[in-house]
């Protein structure tokens, strides 16, 4: 099995929608038995929590279903337990490696870098935006995720 962790700031926008997203697609290409995904933030604010209500509703627009997550805080064990832990900004991307064990940073990426050609670093955070910031998060992460299974295609299967 490969796995995926998604890591953003509260573990309630981004990175339940990248879970949410990227899992979708694994099961559309029939690859639910060799990849699994989960979510988690750096913070820990959230934790026990469901996904923000405007990022269930952004998804479910696109038949995607957040409701059944629940925050979580990544830890130092996650670079053990999972193949990719894939951070939505840079400064997600800072605070991981500020907790990953020695040795183990190959397993640490940025999300947008599985989708170049669309020219964003970071997944922005959606939090404090309008309604219309959740649909640019779902386009980005859509993006990614095609790039990122292409990647796990090539590497792993
Ligand atoms: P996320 O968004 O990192 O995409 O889950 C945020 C959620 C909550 C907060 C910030 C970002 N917050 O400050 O509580």
């Amino acid at each position: 099995m490969i796995k995926i962790l998604f890591v953003c700031l509260g573990n309630i926008c981004r990175s339940p929608t990248a879970e949410g997203v990227f899992m979708a697609l694994v099961e559309r290409e029939g690859l639910a038995d060799k990849i699994s995904a989960d979510s988690a933030g750096v913070g820990s604010w959230h934790v026990g929590n469901p996904p923000d209500r405007r990022s269930q509703v952004a998804a479910l627009k696109r038949g995607i279903d957040l409701s059944g997550q629940r925050a979580r805080q990544a830890k130092p064990q996650d670079f053990y337990d999972f193949d990719y832990v894939i951070a939505m900004d840079s400064e997600n991307h800072r605070d991981l490696s500020g907790i990953c064990p020695a040795g183990e940073k190959h397993r640490l990426h940025m999300f947008m870098e599985f989708a170049p050609h669309i020219g964003h670093g970071d997944v922005p955070d959606p939090y404090f935006d309008g309604d219309d910031g959740f649909d640019v998060v779902l386009d980005l992460i859509e993006a990614a995720s095609a790039g990122l299974l292409a990647d796990i295609r090539a590497k792993h299967l």
